[in-house]
């Protein structure tokens, strides 16, 4: 007999197959036990009829229970009326009987779903939610691979900021002084440009957020890509065509998934290129004339992200932002007061999904961007020296890849967007 995945069955009708997996769910009518397993590939109905089994396969069934695991074999059969498959049982072995299993039916809070994270895991959602970052993730791999860029491993550990103090994580380390975990690998990103021309990493990134909203977690991962002879306006076509590529991608694989989701997916097959952009001056004329207090200088929150794209079925870049809200390594337009950098915000009030800008690559300005900041030279002499030797203009950007899970999939708070969330107030399980 063949071992299969549930997600196999079709193409096993009527043969004989061992299927393993756990029991989300089961019922019985005297002569009848109904097993619902999963086994991540998929979901199947198992039949056990008392009159095709042994006595002790009969007998086991009456001790499953909720998430037991097992082994099963028996025939595969098409629904008699669905288009789905069921297996006809003529052997049964339990692996293990699960203790009473603690997470129900019932509504649980946000807390104790978050304390059992190691076992809400397995519900059906999250499941589905798993998946479509899978294929996020695999989706953003083979628009860069497709477009020849090079994976570049950045360090986590880093001895200097990418965005800003006041969110670094530090630690001893050892004789050297102070390490931090990495904000974003960019800075190293910029360094491999020199031999790849187009990079990107993608990995953890961690930032001692304070603050405790929807949209923010203190580990998340990022891909940052790199790219040497690309200024500000090719950045954004970049972006915008691997959120495209990306979104199309989910909608062509995760159909299950995102109607688990309760995902309405119209708004997901209306993202086309090219997206509305915006100045960051128009944005903030719009917010005043939408009734918000907010004056030119100021950065945007998250409720002011939400009004912006209220309208907006497609994502909006908001660009040349004030050279005093951004970071000292973004190169700034004619003016000298605004970056040449730009957010990618979300429609559906999911906010900004990812950060860019060109990159200053002046050895002098940035030398006096780093003064203004009073950031150590002497750390920052290794990025410094990238404009000594073969200057170009860059740019690149960065994707919170929870972020972006978070709008395809339509979950509103981030958290359940990775595996094993951290926040201000959660570091377990
Ligand atoms: O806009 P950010 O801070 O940009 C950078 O870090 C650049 N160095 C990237 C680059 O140019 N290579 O962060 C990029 C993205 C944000 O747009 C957001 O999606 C996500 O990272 N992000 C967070 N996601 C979850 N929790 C947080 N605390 C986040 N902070 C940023
Ligand atoms: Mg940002």
């Amino acid at each position: 007999m063949i071992k299969i995945s549930v997600v196999q069955a079709s193409k096993f009708a009527a043969k004989e197959v061992v299927i393993q997996g756990w029991v989300y769910n089961f019922r019985s009518s005297g002569s009848i036990y109904f097993l619902q397993i999963r086994d991540g590939s998929g979901f199947i109905q198992a039949i056990v009829d008392k009159s095709r089994v042994n006595e002790k396969v009969w007998k086991s069934c009456a001790k499953i229970t909720l998430e037991s695991s097992v082994e099963i074999s028996g025939k595969i059969s098409k629904h008699p009326k669905k288009e789905e498959y069921e297996l006809q049982v003529s052997d049964l072995k339990i692996i293990q009987i699960a203790e009473e299993y603690p997470i129900g039916k019932k509504d649980h809070g946000p807390d104790f779903l978050l304390d059992n994270r190691h076992l809400w895991l397995r519900s059906l959602k999250q499941w589905a939610i798993q998946k479509v970052r899978n294929t996020v993730i695999n989706a953003i791999y083979e628009y860069l691979n497709q477009n020849n860029f090079i994976k570049i491993d950045s360090p986590i550990l880093t001895p200097t900021s990418c965005e800003g103090t006041t969110t670094l994580f530090e630690l001893d380390y050892f004789d050297l002084g102070k390490a931090y975990l990495s904000q974003s690998g960019q800075l190293y990103l910029e360094a491999a440009i020199f031999s790849h021309t187009k990079v990107f990493d993608f990995g953890p990134t961690f930032r001692a957020e304070k603050s405790k909203t929807r949209r923010h977690l203190t580990e998340f991962w990022m891909m940052d890509a790199e790219m040497a002879f690309v200024e500000h306006e090719e950045n954004m076509k970049i972006q915008e065509e691997l959120i495209c590529f990306v979104i199309k991608k989910v909608l062509a694989n995760n159909q299950k998934e995102l109607e688990i989701l309760e995902r309405d997916i119209k708004p997901l097959e209306k993202i086309k290129l090219p997206f509305v952009r915006m100045t960051y001056v128009e944005a903030i004329k719009k917010l005043q004339k939408l009734g918000v207090d907010i004056k030119t200088g100021e950065d945007l929150g998250g409720d002011d992200e939400t009004l912006l794209t209220k309208d907006s079925v497609l994502p909006i870049f908001v660009e040349k932002w004030p050279a005093a809200l951004k970071a000292f390594y973004m190169k700034r337009d004619k003016t000298d007061k605004f970056v040449l950098g730009s957010d990618m915000i979300a429609p559906e009030g999911f906010g900004e999904i990812i950060g860019g800008s060109q990159r200053e690559d002046d050895y002098q300005i940035l030398l006096k961007r780093l003064k203004e900041h009073k950031l150590p030279l002497k750390d920052f002499q290794w990025y410094l020296d990238l404009r000594k030797y073969g200057s170009v203009p860059h740019s690149g950007f960065g994707i919170g890849l929870e972020r972006l899970v978070g709008w395809i999939s339509g979950v509103h708070h981030i958290r359940e967007t990775i595996p094993f969330p951290r926040m201000i107030n959660r570091l377990r399980p």
